[in-house]
């Protein structure tokens, strides 16, 4: 039967699921029914991993195994320490990421995925050590010595940790623990589908969250947060905020961290964090890239807001995660540890009714070409 080729598969639903739901014109976001604002402000992200993963919110009891068995899981293999050690210190800490996903597999072995205990212990393993994994590369890429996770701290607060050394404040932690709420899942995006694709295949948790990340990895994805950083560097100044948008528009270039294909409205997710930016700069003081940053913001939303574009999630992703001191090549790892939870519960969503994904394409190639051989084609003699 033919098919309408649709770019992108822009609207095309690939899959039914109950993970998540956004509303892109009221401006709803729901992780298994429940506002994304209500988990920003009373969950932790390990009981909200556990919601998106198990489909309910654990009761006290359970909230604390998971806990322990997080703590249990974060720390890495020798081995993966010695190959984050041999990668060149100049990579992308994406690529970093992924590689040590990928090998962290071959300690794990998980090939057989028909036993929902196992694969659920596979999903722990893997949301405990992506931030083990992350500090260790940016330790090791700073030339500091990579620290082992402490037992006493939570998910977030070890991160920070693990990252500077120090033990981390609570407004810091609650910063980060929130970002990372709001990044763990977003419907079927282009990471959540490429990990789905791969789990179809019936490939293990490893490979799975491997493929994700190296989606997450491009630039119209999980990198815009990156360079929303670079442009508020580059305006410099406030002053300098409105002629360096209109020029901007005038170009007909897009400006990095507002618009989505979703939210024609404001996302719920860059309202919850600007509260949040707001509330670190109360805490520490302002910054001029912050001053810019609300400058931009105020100056895109008078001019596009009637087109429906605002600031998304990576606008202000970007200036909580600066204000922690993190550098902008490791926002996306960090968005990454977040939407981990979303990748493994999209996969254990796959798995319980699986088919493996085989579209189709259109033939838009020649038929009976003559095959010529190599010393009868032309081209330039080199
Ligand atoms: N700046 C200026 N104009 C914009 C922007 C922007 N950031 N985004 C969209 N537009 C304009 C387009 O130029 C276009 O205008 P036109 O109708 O006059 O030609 C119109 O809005 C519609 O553009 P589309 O590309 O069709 O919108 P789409 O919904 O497909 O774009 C996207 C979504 C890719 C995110 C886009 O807004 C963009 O490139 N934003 C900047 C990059 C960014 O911030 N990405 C992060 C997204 S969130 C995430 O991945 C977690």
């Amino acid at each position: 039967m033919p098919h309408e080729f649709v770019p992108g598969l822009e609207g095309v639903p690939i899959a039914k699921s109950a993970i998540s739901f956004v509303d892109g014109l009221k401006g709803i976001l729901e992780y298994r029914g429940i506002r994304i604002q209500h988990l920003a402000e009373h969950s932790t992200y390990e009981e909200t991993a556990h919601l998106l993963l198990k489909g309910e919110l654990p009761d006290p009891a359970t909230l604390d195994a998971i806990i322990h068995d997080l703590a249990h899981h974060r720390r890495l293999e020798s081995q993966i320490i010695e190959l984050i050690k041999c990668l060149p210190e100049y990579g992308h800490p994406m690529d970093a990421l992924q590689a040590a996903i990928a090998a962290l597999g071959m300690f794990h072995p998980a090939k057989d995925v028909t036993d929902d205990a196992r694969n659920f212990r596979a999903c722990i393993r893997l949301i405990a050590k992506l931030p083990t994994i992350v500090s260790a590369y940016e330790r090791f890429r700073n030339g500091a010595e990579i620290l082992p996770p402490l037992d006493g701290l939570g998910h977030s607060a070890n991160f920070l940790y693990m990252l500077t050394g120090e033990e981390p404040n609570p407004v810091s932690v609650n910063a980060l623990d929130v970002c990372l709420i709001l990044h763990a899942d977003h419907t079927m995006n282009a990471s959540t589908f490429s990990g789905r694709v791969t789990g179809s295949t019936l490939a293990d948790p490893y490979t799975v969250v491997s493929s994700a990340v190296g989606t997450l990895a491009g630039p119209l994805h999980g990198g815009a947060n990156e360079q929303v950083l670079d442009m508020l560097r580059d305006i410099g100044s406030v002053q300098h905020a409105e002629s360096y948008i209109e020029e901007k528009m005038a170009n007909k270039e897009r400006i990095m961290g507002f618009g989505h294909r979703v939210y024609k409205t404001k996302d719920p997710r860059a309202i919850i964090l600007r509260r949040l930016a707001d509330q670190m700069t109360e805490e520490h003081g302002s910054t001029e890239l912050y001053e810019i940053a609300l400058k931009v913001d105020d100056v895109v939303t008078e001019r596009l807001g009637a087109k429906g574009i605002y600031a998304n999630v990576d606008f202000y992703s970007g200036i909580v995660y600066d204000a922690l001191g993190i550098r902008p090549d490791a926002f996306t790892p960090i968005f990454a540890m977040g939407r981990v939870a979303g990748w493994l519960a999209h996969w254990l969503e796959q798995l319980i009714d699986n088919r493996i994904f085989r579209p189709t394409q259109i033939y838009a190639g020649e038929h009976d070409v003559q095959y010529i051989p190599t010393e009868q084609r032309g081209g330039n003699p080199r």
